[in-house]
C-alpha cells in the first residue's frame, strides 16, 4: 500500500528473528523459528509488514497451498501497530495470491474467544464454515476452534 507509514513485502530467512520475537508477543503457543522455516520452503506466501522509515517489522502472515484451497496459517501484528489496517492489507494480499494461482478458497481457523481476530475475518467476508469443539486445551478451559471461509 502506498501513502502508509508501512509496507508489505515477502519474508525472507533474515526476518525470522524479528518475527519469532513479534509471535511471542502475539500468540498464546507461538511457533518456533524451525516452523516458520519450514513455511518459508513450502508452496505458498509468507509476508511482513515493516515501517518504511526503520524497516521494523510490525506484521506477518503465512498463507499456504493446501491441495484445492490456501489455509492462512498464522497472522500478527504489533500491539502499537494494531488498528491501523495492517492485518486487512495481510489478508488483501493473501486473496490476490488466491487468485493469481487459480484459487477460489481460502480458509483459516481460529480461537472463538479471539473478539479482534473474528471481527476480523468477518469483516474481511469470511463466514463461519464450522467447529471443532474444546479444539484449544490450554489453557484451560477448553475453547472451539472456528473454523472460517472466504469464497473468492
Ligand atoms: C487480530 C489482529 C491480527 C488484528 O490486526 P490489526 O492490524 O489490528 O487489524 P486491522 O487494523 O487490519 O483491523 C481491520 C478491522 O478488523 C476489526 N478489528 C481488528 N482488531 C479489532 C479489535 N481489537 N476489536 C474489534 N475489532 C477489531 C475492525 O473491524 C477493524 O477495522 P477498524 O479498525 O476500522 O474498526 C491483531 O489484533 C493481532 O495480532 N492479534 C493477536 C494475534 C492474533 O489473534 N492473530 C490471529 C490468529 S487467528
Amino acid at each position: 500500500m502506498l501513502g502508509l507509514e508501512w509496507s508489505v513485502r515477502s519474508m525472507v530467512e533474515n526476518d525470522l528473528g524479528d518475527v519469532v520475537a513479534l509471535e511471542k508477543q502475539c500468540s498464546i503457543h507461538p511457533w518456533r523459528a524451525s516452523a516458520f522455516r519450514e513455511e518459508l520452503s513450502g508452496q505458498g506466501r509468507c509476508l511482513v509488514a515493516e515501517r518504511r522509515c526503520t524497516g521494523k517489522i510490525i506484521g506477518y502472515c503465512i498463507a499456504q497451498t493446501v491441495v484445492d484451497c490456501v489455509e492462512i496459517r498464522i497472522l500478527g501484528v504489533e500491539q502499537s501497530a494494531r488498528r491501523q489496517g495492517v492485518a486487512w492489507e495481510l489478508l488483501e494480499q493473501c486473496a490476490l495470491y488466491c487468485r493469481e494461482i487459480g484459487m477460489i478458497i481460502l480458509d483459516l481457523e481460529v480461537r472463538a474467544d479471539n473478539q479482534a481476530a473474528l471481527n476480523l475475518y468477518q469483516r474481511f467476508g469470511f463466514k463461519e464454515v464450522g467447529r471443532r469443539p474444546g479444539y484449544y486445551r490450554r489453557p484451560p478451559p477448553a475453547v472451539d476452534a472456528v473454523l472460517m471461509r472466504l469464497e473468492i
